[in-house]
């Protein structure tokens, strides 16, 4: 079985707030452990970083799913790659929301203080996100 990592950022939808979340979350804690998909979402206001872990099938169809999800717009796909590891085996999706407690840590992946994650490299992304796992 290979195993994928996919790493997309996307525009969060204007209405989101704390309830949106715990229905994202509450879907990826039923639907991710029965499919052996593991992971991380990060947030804030404007944006969507997410790292989904698993086999090429089960991957590809989570992100299918999550591609028509209303409560976002605009996914991009910014890594896609056979690993031979997860990074986040520990989750079935770790979540962190970009506070201003850990803002500091975009400026080391080529971010200015705005969080914007379309503007990452693939790579940039996943350290970043393997950083942040960090403080979890
Ligand atoms: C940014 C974002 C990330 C999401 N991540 C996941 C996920 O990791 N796993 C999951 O099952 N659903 C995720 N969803 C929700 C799916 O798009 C979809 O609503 C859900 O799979 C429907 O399942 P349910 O009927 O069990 O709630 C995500 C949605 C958004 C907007």
């Amino acid at each position: 079985m290979y195993l994928i990592k996919l790493i997309y950022a996307s525009r969060c939808k204007n209405n989101l707030n704390d309830k949106v979340i715990d229905d994202i979350l509450a879907s990826a804690s039923r639907y991710n452990s029965a499919k052996g998909i593991s992971g991380m979402l990060c947030y804030d206001t404007n944006f969507f970083l997410q790292c989904l872990e698993g086999s090429r099938r089960t991957v590809n169809e989570l992100y299918s799913r999550i591609l028509h999800d209303p409560r976002h717009e605009s996914p991009v796909i910014l890594q896609y790659e056979v690993i031979s590891v997860r990074d986040f085996s520990e989750w079935e999706m770790a979540y962190v929301e970009l506070t201003e407690d850990n803002k500091e840590k975009l400026y080391k992946f080529g971010l200015t203080d705005v969080f914007d994650p379309y503007s990452l490299s693939g790579d940039s992304a996943n350290q970043l996100l393997i950083s942040l796992k960090h403080d979890l």
